[in-house]
């Protein structure tokens, strides 16, 4: 159901004070509104100015999120913050299970589990990250290594409309490097096998303005995430402009 349009999503990881971020996002509204993009667009600000960014973007049809919650609702959990205050901050979905998470915060798979099912129950649309190191790559467990996140990072009850997959090589997070065409498609199909039928599926790790068209052509690339070039307003909107 929730497939059709592609989702051009971007993650500005730990970047932007208020005003460099309200410039940013004024400048992403703006293309939004005078462009009638092809594509839905989301954009992930830090959680200190998810509030203050939000409006321009939201009044110009681009979608808020956050980039991490904690799985409880409320509590002793000094410096988290959870889906709720993400939701009550104006964000629809929350990023979860990033490899730079999984990576510097030790985050498991039962981990990412409970924070999808706390975006759910604050109703945020979860984009659940999954992807393979280099070293898992060299050794030809790229499929196995993503299908396992999938399955221990994915609670019941995932519906397209409440979740959204992430591929993100972590090899190739900002890097320069992507996968080939062919390699992306093909675990992108493997993904689709272990969703439900019409969830998007994004593809993540480098993507630029000179990249973006034949990924975002490939069947099984619902989207992208978007982390260094949606630091900058012209080239995030041109991956937009890339979506056939
Ligand atoms: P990148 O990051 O576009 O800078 O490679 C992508 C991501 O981490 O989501």
């Amino acid at each position: 159901m929730a497939r059709g349009k592609k989702l051009i999503a971007g993650n500005w990881k730990m970047n932007g004070l208020r005003a460099d971020g309200l410039a940013l996002a004024e400048a992403v509204a703006a293309r939004a509104k005078a462009g009638a993009p092809r594509c839905d667009l989301l954009v992930c600000p830090p959680a200190t100015i998810a509030a203050a960014v939000g409006g321009a973007l939201v009044a110009s049809g681009v979608a808020l999120g956050g980039q991490d919650c904690h799985a409880a609702e409320k509590g002793p959990c000094t410096g988290d913050v959870s889906a709720e205050m993400l939701k009550d901050a104006g964000c629809a979905y929350v990023i979860v299970g990033h490899s730079e998470r999984r990576a510097a915060c030790g985050e498991t798979d039962a981990v990412v589990n409970a924070k999808v099912a706390a975006a759910w129950r604050a109703g945020l649309i979860a984009i659940l990250c999954v992807g393979e190191t280099r070293a898992e790559r060299e050794a030809g467990q790229e499929v196995a290594i993503v299908t396992g996140q999938l399955a221990g990072s994915l609670p019941a009850g995932a519906t397209a409309d409440n979740l959204v997959a992430a591929y993100e090589p972590v090899w190739a997070i900002g890097t320069g490097l992507t996968p080939t065409l062919t390699d992306i498609g093909a675990i992108h199909e493997a993904i689709r096998r272990n969703i439900p039928t019409g969830t998007r599926i994004l593809y993540g790790g480098s993507v630029n303005p000179g990249n973006a068209r034949e990924i975002l052509s490939l069947a099984d690339v619902d989207g992208a995430l978007v982390g260094g070039a949606s630091l900058k307003a012209d080239d995030f909107w041109a991956i937009a402009e890339a979506c056939p």
